[in-house]
C-alpha cells in the first residue's frame, strides 16, 4: 500500500532519475489543496513548468490516483480518497499491534549502548536520557526489522573505585551501606573527596588500589562486587519503573581481562608511542590529544576500555552498526575512539554517536563530587504523585488509579525528553510537562483514553463493535481525511526517526495524529441515527487508538484505556 514508491516507479521509468533520487524530491505538499505528492521537475530540462505539463501528458496514471495537475514548476499528484482510506484503514485493523512494523533491516544486526550509570552514584539525569532514548530507538529498529542487541555499559571501573575502596576500609559501615548503599556510596565518595583536599596522599593510595583491582586482587575484587551488586538492585527498580531492558549489562569492567589483548591487537595496525610512561596512540595530525591506551602506572583508562568493547563487539555480534548513545559532553572522547577505530581499518561509518545536550532542572546544575544531585527516583516519584492529584481531581472514580498515575507521570517526563531534537538542551518544567493541553504525553494518552471511551459507549448504547467492513465512500469529510492521511504516514515516520535517530520526529507526528483527531471529534459526530455512517467513523476512531498505542508504545510510554 505504500502510493509513494508506487508514484516513484512510475516517475523513475518516465524520467531516467534513479528512484532513490526520485524519493528525496517528491514531497508532500504542505497545503492538502496542493494534492498529496509533489514533484518539482526541475531536473528534467532547462523550463521546469514546461517539463512539469510534458510529464503530464506522458504518464498513465495509476488507479489511486485521482488526477495529476500542474502548479508552476511542479506536478502535483491528488490520490482517491476512497483508496487511500480503504487502504489505510483496512490495514491498520488487520495489523493491530503489527502495523508499521517493516522488515527494512532483516538479517542486519545493530548494537544501541544506551544508558549506562555509574555504578556507587545516583543515577542521573544524563543517564536518563540516555535511557529513553536509547530504549526508543532499540524499539523503533526493532519495528524496522532490524536484529538489535541493547548493551548497558555500565560504569563500574575506573579510578574513582580506588576511591571508594580507600574510603570504605578507612571510614565505612556494612550497616549503613546495606540500608541505602548508592546514597551511602555517594557519602563516602564525597568524603574522599574532602579528605583529599586536606591530605594529598589518599589520591596515590587510590592509585594503587584500583591497580590492585585491575591486577585481580581477590579483597578488592570482593569490595567492588558488592558496590556493584548494591548499585545495581537499585537501578533496577528504576528499569522497571521506566520499563526498560537490555540484552547484555557488560559494563567496563567485564573487559578487564581483555584490555591486554586489545592493546596488543590494536598495535599490530596502528602506530603507539610512549609519552611521560603512558601508551598512547598520537592524534596530534587530526588535531585531536591523544588516545592514552595505558597510564604510566600501568592502569587503564577509559580509553582501553571503549576500545576493548568496540573489538570485542565487532568480534562477537558482527554487527552493521554500533550506536553510542550518550551526551555531547563526550564528543571529543567518541571522535578520538572512531578516529582510532579507522585507523585500525574499520569502516568509520559502523560507529555512530548518538549524542544529546542537557536536561536542566529548575533546582539547577548539580556536581556528584560536592554531593549536590537529584535523584532520579524522586523526579519519578514527583511525577506520579502529581499525575495521581490531576487524575484525583479529573476523574476521582478512576479504578485503577495508581497504575494509571504512573502511567501517566512517567510517560510526561519520557515524553519530556523525547518530544525534543535531542542535541538541545531542554530546560524541564514541571507545569508543561503533565499539562494535558500542548505538546505532552498526556494530551496524547487522554487522547487515546477518548476514542477507547468512544469504542466503548458504541457497543453500550448503540450495539456497535468495531468491524472493517464500512461504506469507504462515505468519508468525505475535510477533518476525516486529514486524520487518514495522518494515519497513512505513519510508518514512514517511523523510518525517519530511524534515519536520523531522533524520536522527536515520532513524538511531534503523535501529537499532529491527536490534533487531527481531535479536530475531527469536535467537526463530526462519531455517534449518530445514521448507522452506516456510524460504522465507518467507528473504524477510523479504532485506527487512532490502535496508532497512537503504537506510537507511545515506541517511544516508550503506556496508554492507558481510561484516566
Ligand atoms: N558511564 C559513562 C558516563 O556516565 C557513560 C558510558 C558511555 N559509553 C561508552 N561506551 N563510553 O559518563
Amino acid at each position: 500500500m505504500n502510493f509513494k514508491e508506487e508514484i516513484i516507479a512510475l516517475l523513475a521509468k518516465e524520467t531516467k532519475l534513479a528512484e532513490e533520487d526520485l524519493a528525496n524530491l517528491l514531497a508532500v505538499p504542505s497545503d492538502p489543496k496542493l494534492g498529496d505528492y509533489a514533484f518539482p521537475c526541475f531536473r528534467l530540462g532547462k523550463n521546469a513548468k514546461e517539463e512539469a505539463e510534458k510529464m503530464k501528458g506522458k504518464l498513465k496514471l495509476p488507479h489511486f490516483v485521482a488526477k495529476a495537475e500542474v502548479a508552476g514548476p511542479y506536478l502535483n499528484f491528488f490520490l482517491k480518497n476512497k483508496v487511500v482510506v480503504e487502504e489505510t484503514l483496512s490495514h491498520i485493523y488487520q495489523e493491530q499491534k503489527e502495523f508499521g512494523k517493516q522488515n527494512l533491516g532483516k538479517g542486519k544486526k545493530i548494537i544501541v549502548e544506551f544508558s549506562s550509570p555509574n555504578i556507587a552514584k545516583p543515577f542521573g539525569i544524563g543517564h536518563l536520557r540516555s535511557t529513553v532514548i536509547g530504549s526508543s530507538l532499540y524499539k523503533v529498529y526493532r519495528a524496522l526489522g532490524y536484529d538489535v542487541f541493547g548493551v548497558n555499559h555500565l560504569g563500574d571501573w575506573g579510578t574513582q573505585f580506588g576511591k571508594l575502596i580507600v574510603a570504605y576500609r578507612k571510614w565505612g559501615s556494612e550497616d549503613e551501606l546495606q540500608q541505602e548503599p548508592i546514597k551511602y556510596l555517594l557519602h563516602l565518595y564525597v568524603k574522599f573527596h574532602q579528605e583529599a583536599e586536606k591530605d594529598k596522599s589518599l589520591e596515590d593510595e587510590a592509585r594503587a588500589e584500583f591497580k590492585r583491582l585491575e591486577d585481580g586482587d581477590k579483597e578488592s575484587i570482593v569490595l567492588w562486587e558488592k558496590f556493584k551488586g548494591l548499585s545495581l538492585r537499585e537501578f533496577q527498580r528504576i528499569y522497571k519503573i521506566l520499563d526498560v531492558n537490555f540484552d547484555s549489562l557488560h559494563g567496563e569492567g567485564f573487559y578487564n581481562n581483555l584490555l591486554e589483548s586489545s592493546i596488543k591487537e590494536l598495535q599490530q595496525k596502528v602506530k603507539t608511542a610512549l609519552s611521560d610512561g603512558a601508551l598512547i596512540v598520537d592524534l596530534e595530525k587530526y588535531n585531536m590529544p591523544p588516545f592514552m591506551l595505558r597510564k604510566s602506572d600501568g592502569a587503564s583508562t577509559y580509553h582501553t576500555r571503549d576500545l576493548a568493547a568496540a573489538l570485542y563487539r565487532l568480534k562477537k555480534y558482527r554487527p552493521e552498526k554500533v550506536m553510542y548513545v550518550v551526551g555531547s559532553e563526550q564528543k571529543l572522547h567518541f571522535q578520538q575512539l572512531f578516529k582510532v577505530l579507522e585507523l585500525a581499518g574499520f569502516d568509520k561509518d559502523k560507529f555512530i554517536h548518538v549524542d544529546f545536550g542537557l536536561f536542566r532542572f529548575p533546582e539547577g546544575k548539580m556536581s556528584t563530587r560536592k554531593g549536590q544531585v537529584i535523584f532520579l527516583e524522586e523526579v519519578l516519584d514527583r511525577a506520579i504523585d502529581l499525575a495521581e492529584k490531576i487524575i484525583e481531581e479529573k476523574n476521582p472514580t478512576l479504578q485503577n488509579k495508581a497504575e494509571v498515575a504512573v502511567m501517566v507521570g512517567v510517560g510526561a517526563i519520557i515524553f519530556a525528553d523525547l518530544s525534543n531534537d535531542r542535541i538541545r538542551d531542554i530546560d524541564f518544567d514541571w507545569n508543561r510537562m503533565l499539562s494535558f493541553e500542548g505538546e505532552t504525553a498526556p494530551y496524547l494518552q487522554y487522547t487515546h483514553a477518548r476514542a477507547c471511551s468512544i469504542l466503548r459507549k458504541a457497543v453500550k448504547e448503540h450495539q456497535l463493535g468495531v468491524s472493517p467492513h464500512v461504506n469507504f465512500e462515505l468519508f468525505t469529510q475535510a477533518e476525516e481525511m486529514a486524520v487518514v492521511k495522518r494515519l497513512y504516514a505513519y510508518p514512514e515516520m517511523i523510518e525517519k526517526v530511524a534515519l536520523a535517530n531522533k524520536p522527536h520526529h515520532l513524538a511531534h507526528y503523535l501529537i499532529a495524529l491527536a490534533q487531527a483527531f481531535n479536530e475531527f471529534y469536535h467537526q463530526c459526530l462519531v455517534l449518530s441515527d445514521d448507522k452506516n455512517q456510524t460504522k465507518a467513523r467507528l473504524l477510523l476512531v479504532d485506527c487512532v487508538r490502535q496508532v497512537l498505542e503504537n506510537g507511545l508504545n515506541l517511544l516508550g510510554i503506556q496508554a492507558p484505556e481510561e484516566m
